[in-house]
């Protein structure tokens, strides 16, 4: 895994959102994997403006979404239909027909998870997958123990990912306790993956994704057997990693740094 490290969570999300942007210029009609939280908001802030004011295109982009709630439709104000049409596809020209989100109110989840997989496959793939990573080492809703080889399918939310989106819901209570969710192995196949953290609550997370064993406890480690992985910290979020010196050094030293 490649880590960059930034001063600050703006810088993080600018040069996360300058990877975006090499993508659809080697490759107009890319396929995005989007991420919902609270950690990408700035690269879509970014994405959104650089649309505005640059002419930044998304008129031949397909997106396809790492997770859904199960029971939210999407208009519900906590679902992430909701929330990527708030934040993202109300403000940019990807034509609605190229998104896709898991649906959280299908009668036939397996069969729903079988035709996600599918359409990705169909669409060609996704080009740049963009994740967060929980405080227990999800990536999409993969908790601690979901097997690093899984597909698309419905998983249980750990209570420590129900404690930390609790934030968005009026009740703990009313957090779902499910989700639609690609699966590790549904990400490992992105092309490049995108992995954004910020701030000390998510330091532990990413030195053990970063540096420590691959295990099914921190699903985001598993990207150490992705070849075209970066990971994009601010400085609190790379506070536990112990080769902070050697990143940096890469970080400048790269053919094509600054
Ligand atoms: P957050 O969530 O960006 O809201 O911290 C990240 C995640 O749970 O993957």
């Amino acid at each position: 895994m490649e880590v960059l490290i930034y001063d600050n969570y703006d810088a993080m999300c600018a040069a996360a959102a300058a990877a975006v942007v090499e993508t659809l210029n080697a490759k107009p009609n890319a396929v995005l994997g989007m991420a919902t939280g609270s950690t990408p908001l700035g690269v879509y802030r970014e994405l959104v403006r650089l649309h505005r004011e640059e002419g930044l295109d998304f008129s031949q982009v397909t997106t396809f979404n790492l997770d859904e709630y199960v029971g939210l439709g999407p208009n519900h104000p906590q679902s992430y239909h909701r929330f990527m049409r708030e934040h993202f596809f109300d403000h940019v020209n990807i034509p609605p027909q190229n998104v896709y989100i898991p649906h959280g109110t299908t009668s036939n989840a397996p069969a729903f998870c079988d035709w996600y997989e599918q359409r990705i496959k169909d669409c060609g793939g996704i080009d740049l997958q963009i994740l967060g990573i929980g405080t227990d080492g999800h990536i999409a809703f993969n908790e601690p123990t979901s097997s690093l080889g899984s597909r698309t399918r419905i998983k249980t939310l750990a209570k420590q990912t129900i404690d930390d989106n609790a934030r968005f819901f009026d009740n703990r209570d009313d957090v779902p306790k499910y989700a639609i969710t690609m699966g590790v192995g549904t990400i490992l196949e992105a092309r490049q993956i995108a992995l954004l953290a910020d701030g000390s609550k998510k330091a532990a997370a990413i030195a053990s994704a970063v540096e420590g064993p691959i295990t099914s406890m921190i699903t985001a480690s598993a990207l150490q057997w992705h070849a075209n992985t970066q990971v994009y910290v601010d400085t609190a979020a790379a506070g536990a990693l112990t080769m902070t010196d050697y990143y940096r050094w890469i970080q400048d030293h790269k053919p094509g740094a600054p």
